[in-house]
């Protein structure tokens, strides 16, 4: 049976892919992903084919090309948080996927902040309206992806809106890359910050801080 392989590329940083998945990519003949993934990835030799918001485009190309050439789907971080799997799932059997693991940016995040995640409770903002309010009552640790629609401030403020205002927040950008940047802050802090990009937010309770 032919093998689509989705690969997790980790944060970013070449040092966090996995070798597996460099072979993976190596091996492939097509390489599918987003602009950001197949960026610094050498692709001499190979045909790329970039993921927008093309969803049944992908399923088409895929479908037309799988049975005689190494396709290789690239997605940021681990495949099984938030990526283009559970769509591939919809389109392909699980033995045509060969998933391997990345890191995703977030159990990075928790590694620099030095904290445990295994009690963490996680949602999505990007290109996604997750109840990230309700996570955060009921968890005293909530990882969130997001996006330019909901970047770290605007959660702020909704969680001051929501009356939400005894945590601890930790804005992470451009994770493992040399631009990386780590701030802390108060919820009201944060409500009153702004300019941040590529961001993972975690929000606390503050003893979470004691281990
Ligand atoms: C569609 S989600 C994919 C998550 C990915 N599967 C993972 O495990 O990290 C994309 C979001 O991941 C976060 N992200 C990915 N790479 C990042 C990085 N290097 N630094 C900060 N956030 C990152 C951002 O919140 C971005 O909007």
């Amino acid at each position: 049976m032919p093998e689509i392989s989705v690969l997790g590329l980790g944060p970013g940083h070449p040092d966090y892919i996995l070798p597996v998945a460099r072979r993976e990519i190596e091996r492939a003949d097509i390489l599918v992903g987003g602009e950001r993934s197949l960026r610094d990835l050498d692709k001499r030799g190979k045909e790329t084919f970039v993921v927008r918001d093309n969803l049944p485009d992908v399923a088409r190309f895929i479908r037309a090309h799988y049975e005689r050439s190494m396709i290789a789907v690239i997605v940021s971080g681990d495949p099984g948080l938030y990526s283009i799997l559970r769509f591939l799932r919809k389109h392909f059997k699980a033995e045509e996927l060969r998933v391997i693991p990345g890191i995703s940016s977030l159990q990075y995040m928790y590694s620099k902040l030095g904290l445990p995640w295994e009690n963490a409770c996680f949602a999505s903002l990007h290109g996604r309206n997750e109840d990230f309010v309700d996570q955060v009552r009921r968890c005293s640790k909530v990882g969130l992806f997001t996006d330019s629609r909901w970047p770290p401030e605007k959660i702020a403020r909704s969680l001051m809106q929501h009356g939400i205002s005894d945590r601890l927040i930790f804005v992470g950008e451009h994770l493992s890359y040399e631009t990386e940047k780590i701030t802390r802050g108060t919820v009201a802090q944060i409500a009153a910050s702004g300019g941040y990009s590529m961001a993972v937010v975690v929000i606390m309770d503050e003893h979470e801080m004691d281990l």
